[in-house]
């Protein structure tokens, strides 16, 4: 395999070694995947010869390379300038009219799409409804005309607040018909939540349900909003969508069914064009620490994004049956169930409910009866799947799959093999996508039929994306030293600011590299070229003057074959600056004891150097997360520091608070 020859030289001096916040990585993964030689004859990029090729085309002379790929947007009219770039701010595609709507649905209905299925919805009880685009469609423009009726204008912000079901896209792509940012909490979050999202966006109108079906039950999503918009004044109006048939109390004058509200509007609604930069929509970070941020996409670029992200990394096509299990309310839910695929005239499968209802085999069953093909998830839930055990994948044909993605954490190596052997059958590629909220679409991933794979590594940039690994003075780091992750030159689907705070924005993101965008991962990249995310730079250990990124004594951890997850954080050690303190789930079946301990130390030693042994392992049913799967390590570092396991810090965002209570308990 060749080296990535774009990637500007490391310093040759030892001066980065020097560097006192470079971060050491011992990480020994030394398998390679090349891409089947049948992949790659039917993919869009075939070959690595061809990835290079592009993208070293992309770097050298962006605006050619942006201005030709977004003519596969439609447009009102074409953009004067691709790019404007008034560091930190960025305009793309300046002076062009576009409509979202238009791209993710009238555009596809004079040809053969327009009776296809756009989404296929199956939810919690097993209910299947589908929808074509030309039905999609329909469905966008009377709930388009219903926000109209209730005097959204373009600007107007919108709140949406829904679970996993098909009115959500509907909901998202009616607002971006008429020029409404929208914004999609998690239905999953509370009413304080809420409440701080709507007042912070200034919202006019929400869009919610009776309830949503989760682990068999009726979720009461309309009360959070009742309870929310007690302190939300400014909230005109509230369209209900009915799911559960469950009771809610509707406030007359301000809440309204909308299946009653559709019924009095027209379905015709001309779609307007909008310039390029004009707000899309608005989605609040999950916020692990401080005030959730407003973050701002626009139309076009982000747009832009998605669609050529969704084409080239998942190799979409009109006949794939493309699953997702990202929430809408997250990144991922807006780029890659909606904006992306429905761009590219493709097939979303929604589902709604828990991933183990009612047994852990349930996007088995969905794959097998929907024949999936490309399956898109996340690492802690494939480290769910095996702790659950093989036995729930036996009964069903997984045949139909030809890709699989990966999202929103490094992906332990040892996940990725179970993933890519079990799931995949080793025929599919794992496409593990780096990105973030901010960054709006994949940042660094393998180029599927093209990139040989490396399991726990993102691998290499997507076009036009100039990503670096940089020590504190913004230069390169020399091969496997890891530093800071950062992006050198702006690209169209990047965050505009924070809605509201434009000094934060600039702060948060460009002040920390010159010149530079940077949102916090460490990684490192081998000889290769190739990333490796080490984690969160917060999150960095430092053990004995040794800068240890967590991901990769995690990944040392969950390669032990009793462990399914692993969080690794640091507790302050006078001798050795910190201690390594690892919190371990098991997997199911597998009992704890104090030569499982020796056991794991003695691995960790072996995988990755006795630099990295855990000083203290406890072992715990569960670990703290987000709604969005991501462990909070500042809440286990709290409980690793603390004699009593006292928790001071914000809860608001993690999933299940007895995680917590657990863990005190828990022995060490
Ligand atoms: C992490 C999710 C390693 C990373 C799309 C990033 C990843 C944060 C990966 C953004 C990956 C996401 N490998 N780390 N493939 N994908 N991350 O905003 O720390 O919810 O900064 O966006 O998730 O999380 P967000």
């Amino acid at each position: 395999m060749s080296t990535v020859p774009v990637a500007k030289p490391a310093p040759s001096s030892s001066v980065a070694a020097k560097n006192a916040h470079n971060i050491d990585s011992m990480l020994k993964e030394k398998r390679v995947f090349k891409p089947s030689a049948k992949f790659a004859a039917a993919a869009r990029i075939g070959s690595f010869k061809k990835y290079e090729k592009m993208y070293k085309a992309s770097l050298k002379d962006p605006d050619q390379f942006w201005g030709k790929a977004a003519k596969e947007l439609t447009w009102f009219r074409t953009w004067k300038k691709v790019c404007v770039w008034k560091p930190p701010f960025a305009e793309w595609f300046v002076g062009g009219k576009i409509n979202a709507s238009v791209n993710c649905l009238d555009r596809h209905l004079d040809g053969p799409l327009r009776n296809k299925a756009a989404i296929i919805f199956e939810g919690e009880p097993g209910d299947v409804t589908t929808l074509t685009y030309q039905q999609l469609h329909r469905e966008v423009c009377l709930v388009a005309n219903v926000l109209k009726k209730h005097g959204v204008k373009a600007g107007d912000r919108v709140m949406i607040y829904l679970p996993m079901i098909p009115e959500a896209v509907i909901a998202m792509l009616a607002c971006a018909r008429i020029g409404a940012p929208h914004s999609v909490v998690f239905s999953g979050f509370s009413a304080e939540a809420l409440k701080e999202r709507i007042n912070d966006c200034g919202a006019k109108v929400v869009i919610t349900s009776d309830g949503g079906f989760r682990r068999g039950v009726a979720l009461k999503v309309k009360r959070n909003v009742d309870e929310a918009l007690l302190g939300a004044p400014k909230v005109k109006s509230v369209l209900v969508v009915q799911r559960t048939k469950q009771d809610v109390t509707m406030t007359p004058g301000r809440d309204y069914w909308l299946h009653e509200e559709t019924q009095q509007v027209s379905s015709v609604c001309k779609a307007e064009p909008f310039d390029s930069e004009h707000p899309l929509f608005i989605l609040y970070t999950s916020g692990s620490t401080g005030k959730p941020k407003g973050i701002l996409h626009t139309t076009a670029g982000y747009l832009l994004g998605c669609h050529l992200t969704t084409k080239y990394y998942f190799d979409l096509r009109p006949e794939d049956v493309y699953f997702c299990t990202a929430d809408v309310g997250w990144i991922t839910g807006h780029s890659y169930v909606a904006y992306g695929v429905l761009s590219n005239g493709g097939t979303s499968l929604i589902y709604e409910g828990a991933p183990n209802h009612p047994e852990p085999d349930r996007f088995w069953r969905i794959i097998d009866r929907h024949k999936v093909n490309i399956f898109y998830t996340a690492p802690t839930a494939i480290r769910s799947f095996i702790k659950w055990g093989d036995e729930w994948l036996a009964p069903h044909d997984l045949s139909s799959l030809r890709l699989l993605g990966s999202v929103g954490e490094p992906i332990n190596p040892e996940a990725w093999m179970w993933y890519y052997e079990k799931v995949g059958g080793k025929r599919c590629p794992i496409v593990d996508t780096w990105w973030q909220t901010e960054t709006g679409c994949h940042m660094i991933a393998p180029m599927p039929g093209a990139t040989p794979l490396k399991p726990g590594s993102a691998t290499l940039p997507f076009f036009g994306v100039d990503a670096a690994v940089v020590d504190d003075n913004g230069n390169e780091t020399e091969p496997n030293v890891g530093g800071k992750l950062v992006i050198r030159r702006p690209w169209p689907s990047m965050l505009r600011t924070i809605y509201g705070d434009a000094a934060r924005y600039r702060k948060t993101y460009w002040s920390e590299i010159k010149g530079c965008y940077f949102a916090g991962d460490g990684a490192r990249r081998d000889k290769d070229g190739y990333f490796w995310i080490v984690g969160r730079i917060d999150d960095v250990l430092n053990v004995a003057g040794h800068r240890l990124g967590t991901s990769e004594v995690e990944s040392a951890l969950v390669s032990h074959p009793d462990i399914a997850e692993a969080a690794v954080v640091g507790r302050p050690d006078e001798l050795k600056g910190q201690a390594v303190v690892a919190f371990v789930t098991l997997k199911n079946g597998v009992q704890a004891g104090p030569g499982l301990k020796e056991a794991l130390r003695a691995h960790v030693a072996k995988e990755i150097g006795p630099i990295a042994k855990p000083d203290e392992i406890r072992f715990a049913e569960g670990l703290p997360k987000t709604r969005s799967g991501k462990i909070m390590r500042r809440l286990l570092k709290e409980v690793a520091a603390s004699p009593t396991g006292e928790i001071k810090g914000d809860t608001t965002t993690l999933e299940d608070l007895n995680v917590i209570a657990k863990l005190k308990q828990a022995e060490d």
